[in-house]
């Protein structure tokens, strides 16, 4: 049981299989630089007590910054007999420094103690990446829904045309929720940072008069664990990190779906980037959305690794269980994932053109101004009840003889009812109707210039 960290009371080594299955290096080795940095701390903390003299403290310092010097350039590898990162680090500072000081770095703190910790320092530092690259892509929708002020489209619902909106409408509706996936992140920092498990021990807390508060300030922490049982058992911080990885990645997948059906021959409604979009190995003619599919795809894999992580929390009783080492692999797959599929995604969003002209022209289409009718006749007086009734002719009117709505005659409205004077007219164009929907958080143009500032400062806000 050489340089491992439990070899006392047991008579042989652990078999290699045990190893294997034990063996985390390979996916938490990314967190030593996060385990050094705890280490620094607690090296303090026990100095602080009395614990070490300022010279071995130093010495655990300089064993310390040797060993992230070597990691940043690469050189620090764990070995295969090492179990974990906080194990590794130990048998590596013991190699730098010593047994006689660098043994003392372990008392009063557990594997425990620090995995809760270091891996709340690894996801408050990756969200600071991905709320940026959240920003991005919402900068992007913003400049994008700028451009096309006054571009009309048809909105929809079922997928069916409905009323007509303003393109730059759609596309900030995506940047709302974006928006709020980042207000999400905010408030998740705000429930980890204050809360630092350092000092829990391996559950009970520790007995040596070591200072939590201290260790939680040097590593960026506002406080420390009220319960150190919470502190080591409980895994809600990732899971919460990990809906909100999913939440984003749903968001983006609705967009992906739009700029999937919107670039096709069908719709017609974009052209993609050629820098951002994809050919085909036997088809000289495609150019495909790949980063939309891809992310489409990934949201998918987002959603499984929340679910993941859930089940593998549910039931878990107090306190620590291994268990818990499964909560880092889908929690780091969803960051990278994301830390990849943004700045990709956001590219081709920024550099998407719009056919406004075939997006204006299908706007009115499909009797999409039928509400429209309706809301003028109430405005002239009639129940809406009955006004639905008689646009709803003059649909049944224009789908029998195959035109639109703004196609049916002066006569033709007038024998639908006497209350459609040639007036309605007005609101039969894709412009008047949009321009009518004026009301706070309408498509009517000055409310979507009004929205777009809304959007600018919550963003320039955060
Ligand atoms: N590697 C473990 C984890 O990721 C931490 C070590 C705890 N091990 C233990 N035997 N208590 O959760």
């Amino acid at each position: 049981n050489e340089g491992k960290l439990w070899g006392g009371r047991f008579a042989g080594g652990p078999s290699p299989e045990l190893e294997a299955i034990s063996r985390s290096t390979q996916f938490d080795w990314r967190l030593a630089l996060y385990d050094i940095a705890g280490s620094h701390a607690h090296a303090k903390a026990l100095g602080a007590a009395g614990l070490l003299t300022g010279e071995e403290e130093n010495e655990i310092h300089q064993g310390l910054d040797v060993l992230a010097d070597r990691f940043t350039s690469g050189r620090l590898l764990p070995a295969a007999s090492d179990e974990d990162v906080h194990g590794a680090m130990e048998r590596l500072l013991i190699e730098e420094i010593g047994p006689e000081v660098g043994g003392k770095l372990r008392a009063g703190r557990s594997r425990n103690d620090q995995i809760a910790t270091l891996f709340r320092n690894y996801l408050l530092d990756h969200e600071r990446v991905l709320r940026g690259q959240v920003l991005d892509l919402i900068e992007a929708l913003g400049t994008q829904a700028e451009t096309h002020l006054g571009a009309i489209m048809p909105g929809r619902t079922h997928l069916q045309h409905a009323q007509p909106v303003l393109l730059s409408h759609h596309l900030m509706a995506h940047a709302w929720s974006l928006l709020r996936d980042v207000d999400r992140l905010d408030d998740w920092r705000e429930r980890v940072v204050c809360d630092s498990p350092y000092g829990s021990g391996a559950l009970a807390g520790q007995s040596l008069g070591l200072d939590p508060e201290l260790v939680a300030a040097e590593l960026g922490f506002t406080g420390s664990s009220a319960n150190s049982i919470d502190g080591t058992a409980s895994r809600d911080f990732v899971a919460e990190f990990a809906y909100v990885c999913a939440q984003i990645g749903v968001d983006i997948s609705r967009i992906a779906e739009e700029i999937i059906l919107w670039a096709t021959r069908e719709f017609d409604f974009i052209t993609l980037h050629d820098s951002w979009s994809t050919g085909s190995s036997i088809m000289p003619q495609k150019k495909n959305p790949d980063i939309s599919e891809l992310a489409r795809g990934k949201a998918g894999r987002l959603v499984g690794n929340l679910t993941g992580l859930l089940t593998t929390l549910k039931a878990l009783p107090l306190a620590y269980n291994r268990d818990l080492q499964e909560d880092k692999e889908p929690v780091f797959d969803s960051l990278d994932t994301l830390e990849v599929l943004l700045p990709a995604f956001t590219g081709q969003v920024a550099t998407l053109v719009y056919n406004t002209e075939r997006m204006a022209e299908l706007a009115p289409q499909g009797f999409s101004l039928a509400t429209d009718i309706a809301e003028w006749l109430v405005r002239q007086g009639t129940p809406f009840r009955i006004a639905h009734e008689v646009a709803g002719a003059c649909v049944q009117a224009a789908e029998k003889r195959g035109v639109e709505l703004d196609e049916l005659t002066d006569e033709e409205f007038a024998s639908i009812s006497s209350a459609l004077t040639p007036d309605v007219r007005l609101v039969l164009t894709a412009e008047g109707s949009v321009a009518s929907r004026n009301g706070r958080g309408g498509t009517a143009p000055e409310r979507v210039a009004e929205q777009l500032d809304e959007l600018r400062s919550k963003v320039a806000g955060f």
